[in-house]
This record gives structure tokens, sequence and C-alpha cells, in this order.
């Protein structure tokens, strides 16, 4: 998941990735995003991780001033066409794994997605960035993937083929579709599109949130609709928290 990577990805945004802004069912997203706006007295808000800009223009109609950034070139190349029209949004390229992120502190963080690096050590450097890029009593907007989702297609998947006449231990070989380390297993590393993504517990969530010292507001699920093969509706989770 490194630079070239995620501008390959920014290259077919739209059939290399499930994205959140197009496929979050019950629109939750642009639901806490309004209720954010409307409630908080906030100037600043910044699009960490902004990728192509699906949510960028969002923002910029939402409030004042928007911070954009991201690692990928092309993502910034697409967002800034995307939000041609709006004036208020400053755009950046930075990789939070290793870099400063060159703005202040803001009094809302949106950060869809980002935060899924395989890599402990770089996924923890990552989360340091974005934590510390909100203000004290500012909010952070956190949507990552979750790995309760990814366990619970698997039972699904089982079920089905249960039903379908397999047996037991056929129908659960057939549903194991990935060779992973125990270690991945272990960690919440599990394929996304083949590729090793990082999957959180709701726990999880809340632990690493606390451990940056915020107070949660909610830990939801963030439905996607039923795949017409499968059946099965994979979630991922959106946390809200602020900052102490
Ligand atoms: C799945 S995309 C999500 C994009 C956007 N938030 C959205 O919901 O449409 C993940 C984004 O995170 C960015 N990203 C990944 N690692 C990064 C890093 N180390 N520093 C900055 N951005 C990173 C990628 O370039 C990509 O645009």
């Amino acid at each position: 998941m490194d630079i070239n990577y995620w501008n390959k990805i920014c290259k077919n945004y739209q059939s290399e990735v499930l994205s959140v802004f197009d496929n979050d069912l019950h629109g939750l997203v642009k639901q806490r995003v309004g209720k954010i706006a409307q409630e908080e007295e906030i100037e600043r808000a910044a699009d960490i991780g902004c990728g192509v800009g699906r949510f960028t223009p969002l923002l910029a109609e939402q409030f004042e001033e928007v911070e954009a950034c991201d690692l990928s070139s092309v993502g910034l190349k697409n967002a800034k066409r995307r939000c041609s029209q709006q004036d208020n949004i400053n755009f950046y390229q930075v990789d939070l794994v290793s870099e400063a992120i060159p703005f202040a502190p803001v009094d809302f963080a949106f950060c869809v997605n980002v935060l899924i690096m395989p890599s402990l050590d770089q996924r923890l450097r990552a989360w340091r960035s974005v934590t510390n890029q909100v203000n004290r009593g500012g909010t952070l907007l956190l949507v990552v993937p979750s790995l309760e989702s990814v366990q619970m297609e698997f039972y699904s998947n089982v079920e089905r083929r249960l039903s379908d006449g397999e047996g037991c231990g056929e129908a659960v070989r057939n549903s194991i579709d990935e060779k992973a380390r125990a270690s991945d297993l272990r960690l919440g590393v599990h394929q996304l599109d083949g590729v090793r993504t990082k999957h959180y517990l709701k726990d999880e969530i809340a632990q690493m949130l606390e451990e940056h010292e915020f107070e949660i507001q909610e830990i939801s699920k963030l439905m996607y609709s039923e795949d017409e093969h499968t059946h099965f509706s994979q979630w991922d989770w959106l946390a809200t928290a602020t900052r102490k």
C-alpha cells in the first residue's frame, strides 16, 4: 500500500474501490457530517486521505474552510478537478506515516478508510498523525473496515453451503477464499480485493480512540447493499469521537 499502489487505485477509483460515498446504504456519513456542521461551531475541517475527493465537495459546502490531503498525486489531481467550483479548499500531498501534516489542527477531521495499512508500525504512525490533527474539543469522524463483518460473511457462506447440501468440512474449506499468515489473522489483516487490509473490531476502535485521548460519541454500522449472489450485507464501522 505505497504511493504507486494508491496512484494506480486512484486512476480507476470507481472500479477499484467500494466507495463509501456511493454505497453508504443509509447515507450515515452525510447525515453525521450535516449534524456536526449544524450543532458545532466549526470553521475549519480536514478531509484526511481525501483520495479522489468524493466527500471533499460535501465538506466544502458545510464548512468555511477545508484542508484536504492525500498521499496520492493522482487522487489529489482528480480531487482538485472535482472541486474546481469551490474556492475554500486547500490541497496538500502528504504521507501520514512519515511526514508532518502541513496545516494547523482543525476542529473537525474526517478520515474515511485511510487507517487500513497492514503494517502495525505504519498504521500506528498514521493514527498519531490523524488524531493529533484534531484540536482539543474537536471532533473526529472515522470510517474503517469491520473485522466482525468479515467473520460474519464467512459464517454466512458456510451456512449457505450447508443448506445447499455440502458437508461441514467441505462447506468450511470452500468458504476459505484467502491464504493468510497466522499473524495477519490475529491482527485483523484480511485481503480486500486481493490486498492485505487492516480490519477493526468495534472494541478495538474504542480502545484506540481512548488511547489517543478521545471520548467516543458513537460507533455504528455503516451498511452496504446486500450482495446479489451471497445475500450478505457487509458493513464498515463509523466512529465519531471528541478530543479530550
Ligand atoms: C480507500 S481510499 C479512501 C479515499 C477517501 N477517503 C474516500 O472515502 O473516498 C484511501 C485513501 O487513503 C490514502 N492514503 C493511504 N495511505 C496514506 C498515507 N500514508 N498518507 C496519506 N494518505 C494515504 C490513499 O492515497 C487513498 O486515497
